[in-house]
């Protein structure tokens, strides 16, 4: 089987990451969780105090400061996932705050933190056999990866996922809230200048709405082995 790059974009609380993990333990395959990367930017701006009370970002001080910024993934094997390391701290548990929630578009909107992230997400990528999911994956990063796919869902069903992540973690928020906080999200991620989230012209649309974990992985898995029979004849 030859080895082959997935990309998978999409908007905010749409099963990106369940998707993208489940189909990396089933083809043995890295996976890379690029808005863990502008997460863990985003805490590294909270940490160094380079954002104000009203959510205004210091740009200019975090551009300077970008060579300080060391984000990687270790890989946990009692939970079976890959982790984010913010300069060498796992902060896994930190990149997935509601103060986080509320200012990483903007943080991912900074030039200068998108260049850093996407070199470092194509060199994490350079060999294959990797599925990564974001915004920018088949647009962008990765713009020859052999499958892309582009995810959608209800505002609710998206909501109603979130609000249940974050009240496992044992932080609560009304449904409104949550929803709020991803209409805005979406917003600022399709109208940025830099890399905003479309769906690459070659991209298969997967709306999850009504569909079960299983039969998305089936499904995905059903299209990775209709396109190895392709690729084998290449
Ligand atoms: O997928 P997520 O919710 O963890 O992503 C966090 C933020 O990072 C999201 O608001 C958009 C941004 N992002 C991006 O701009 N490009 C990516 N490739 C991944 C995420």
């Amino acid at each position: 089987m030859q080895k082959i790059t997935i990309a998978i974009d999409g908007y905010s609380s749409c099963g990106k990451s369940t998707l993208a993990k489940a189909l990396a333990q089933k083809l043995g395959y890295n996976y890379i969780d690029t808005g863990a990367m502008y997460r863990a930017v985003a805490v590294y701006a909270l940490q160094n105090q380079l954002i104000d009370s009203n959510s205004k970002i210091n740009e200019n001080e975090l551009t300077a400061q970008l060579n300080n910024i060391d984000v990687a993934f270790s890989f946990n094997p009692h939970t079976k996932t890959s982790e984010t390391l913010l300069n060498g701290v796992n902060v896994e548990k930190d990149i997935r705050t509601m103060q986080v929630n509320d200012v990483v578009s903007k943080i991912s909107s900074i030039k200068a933190v998108r260049e850093k992230m996407v070199a470092l997400q194509r060199l994490m990528g350079k060999n294959k056999a990797v599925v990564l999911d974001g915004r920018d994956i088949g647009t962008n990063v990765f713009p020859h990866a052999e499958l892309k796919l582009f995810m959608t869902a209800d505002y609710d069903v998206r909501a109603q996922r979130r609000q249940d992540e974050l009240q496992s973690k044992g932080q609560y928020f009304t449904h409104e809230e949550v929803k709020q906080n991803l209409m805005s999200r979406d917003y600022d991620d399709t109208h940025r200048k830099e890399n905003p989230l479309t769906k690459a012209k070659d991209a298969i649309v997967l709306d999850n709405t009504d569909l079960s974990r299983e039969q998305q992985i089936e499904y995905v898995i059903k299209l990775i082995a209709d396109m190895q029979l392709v690729l084998d004849k290449v």
